[in-house]
């Protein structure tokens, strides 16, 4: 049976009468096959899973959609029932007594390209919530997908220069049957959208056939750019470490990141490959 939990001090004595080991999956809501994916992963690694369900307000920008985000957490609950033991949806009160809060985490220069240009103060909100999440839940370990990738790299710095006692375990991208990376946003996307939203998994494609070739990787991403079947923001191929833009002579794990917006909605997409050849 699963569990639902609204309140810090709630989440503080179920946890506690957890036994065994923990993971933690961190979610928005608007549950789909993308998360559960991230749960099915986590109940492999751990006996026990939480489920966070929360919209971060620290993580949106004034003009952004979280009033609009999509919330259901009573479908979210039936998703979930029996596959997670607890679903912690906390209200922002809850979350945020002082809001802004006056303490909140800094992320260096890797927040500052992609979405962090794109969305400024973003990192920052997701890396306060994350920690909060992590201090609240004490998991074991936290499983986070790699379709945010950026987040991805950021969590794991976060962990690491924190030296937060907590494994971090990457599940890979879900796509939908047609190859559009699933996205609780897809929601706001018709058919013609998700039609053209599909250029995104087409540079994906394309990337991965052009690899292990560098200069093929950055022709394919120039490419679909000038094409300009979706208004791109950005499309980059760039090192995982620093997410700093590669150059023609980079060489091993590379991160492709990209993000274009269809019907005014922003979607992500994004692939690694490795490179070993001009
Ligand atoms: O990836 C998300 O859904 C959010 O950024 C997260 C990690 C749940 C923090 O609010």
């Amino acid at each position: 049976m699963t569990r639902l939990v609204t309140t810090k001090q709630e989440l503080r004595q179920a946890r506690a009468a957890l036994d065994g080991t923990v993971a933690v999956v961190m979610t928005m809501g608007a549950l789909h096959a993308g998360h559960l994916a991230l749960v099915d992963h986590a109940r492999t690694l751990a006996d026990h899973v939480i489920l966070t369900d929360f919209v971060n307000p620290l993580q949106f920008g004034p003009e952004e959609d979280f009033e609009r985000y999509p919330r259901d957490l009573d479908a979210d609950l039936r998703l979930v029932d029996g596959l997670v033991d607890l679903v912690f949806a906390p209200s922002v009160e809850e979350m945020y007594p002082m809001l802004p809060p006056m303490v909140t985490v800094t992320v260096g220069d890797l927040a500052a390209g992609f979405e962090g240009t794109a969305r400024p103060g973003h990192f920052a909100g997701v890396a306060t919530v994350v920690l909060k999440l992590l201090l609240l839940t004490q998991p074991d370990i936290a499983v986070f997908g790699r379709k945010d990738a950026q987040q991805l790299a950021i969590v794991q710095r976060l962990v690491g220069d924190l030296d937060v006692p907590v494994e971090i375990a990457p599940v890979p991208l879900q796509r939908e049957p047609s190859g559009l990376a699933r996205s609780s946003r897809n929601a706001y996307l018709d058919d013609a959208g998700r039609q053209q939203a599909l250029a995104l998994s087409r540079l994906v494609t394309a990337v991965e056939a052009a690899a292990p070739s560098t200069t093929a990787v950055l022709r394919e991403i120039e490419q679909a750019r000038e094409r300009q079947e979706v208004d791109w923001e950005y499309a980059a191929a760039v090192d995982p470490a620093t997410f700093a833009p590669i150059g023609s002579d980079h060489r091993g794990e590379t991160v492709v990141v990209m993000t274009a917006r269809v019907q005014g909605v922003r979607l992500l997409d994004t692939t690694v490959v490795q490179l070993s050849a001009p």
